[in-house]
């Protein structure tokens, strides 16, 4: 890092990468290189944002706010939409018109993100997906304690959790959909956990059912 970086791009929890959520200061001394060398930190919150984490968006967790921040996923609610957001310091730099796409500024997109959004907000989904991921990763922390041979960590926050195997995993997906779980595995052995923030702790039971047995017989 020096005085010809203008920029430095992070997810504030890696998604894709395999669940991971950095120590407790990180962010906070990623900000102050920043600082020192006058580049711009920009947070990736296209998986992590809107309540997913069980706070707004993840840098929330940590309070060290971004310069830049760019969105998608749940910011629609199902229908296509992205859109990034700046610090006021950087208002400046764009006008009207000057960041142009074809379906930028979409009015259909743009009516779903804010119906969606409004949910979110009547219905608390951050404190929602912190409650339930709370109870998620409690039942993971039971499975990896019951099979510490075949599962080595648990980690995450809020609805975005992650358990890693001590072998590739990508078999499990399969096994687990043929009894009837939908999950997902990141970076060949990280089963990775990103439901509906509207799951149910009923179904997350059921999930948890599938999974102590599929893990047994791993
Ligand atoms: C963290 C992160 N960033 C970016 C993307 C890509 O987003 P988009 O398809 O909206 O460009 C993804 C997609 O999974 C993602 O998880």
């Amino acid at each position: 890092m020096d005085d010809d970086v203008c920029g430095v791009l992070l997810e504030p929890i890696q998604g894709e990468g395999g669940v991971y959520v950095p120590p407790a200061d990180y962010l906070a001394k990623v900000k102050e290189l920043c600082t020192k060398h006058d580049s711009l930190l920009i947070y990736d919150e296209v998986q992590t944002g809107f309540c997913r984490t069980g706070k707004w968006f993840a840098w929330m967790i940590s309070g060290v706010k971004p310069d830049i921040l760019t969105m998608a996923k749940a910011i629609g609610g199902g229908v296509p939409m992205g859109a990034f957001a700046v610090d006021e310091k950087l208002a400046h730099v764009f006008a009207p018109g000057d960041h142009g796409t074809t379906f930028g500024g979409n009015c259909l997109a743009c009516a779903a993100s804010y119906a969606a959004i409004s949910t979110m907000r009547a219905e608390g989904l951050d404190k929602v997906a912190a409650k339930t991921g709370a109870y998620f990763k409690q039942g993971l922390q039971e499975i990896a304690k019951a099979f510490p041979d075949k599962v080595k960590e648990v980690r995450g926050e809020g609805l975005i959790l992650g358990m890693e195997m001590t072998k590739p995993a990508g078999s499990l997906v399969k096994t687990a959909q043929d009894r009837g779980c939908i999950i997902n595995c990141t970076a060949g052995n990280v089963l990775r956990f990103v439901p509906p923030l509207i799951i149910t702790e009923a179904d997350i039971a059921k999930l948890l059912v599938v999974l102590k047995e599929i893990i047994k017989d791993f």
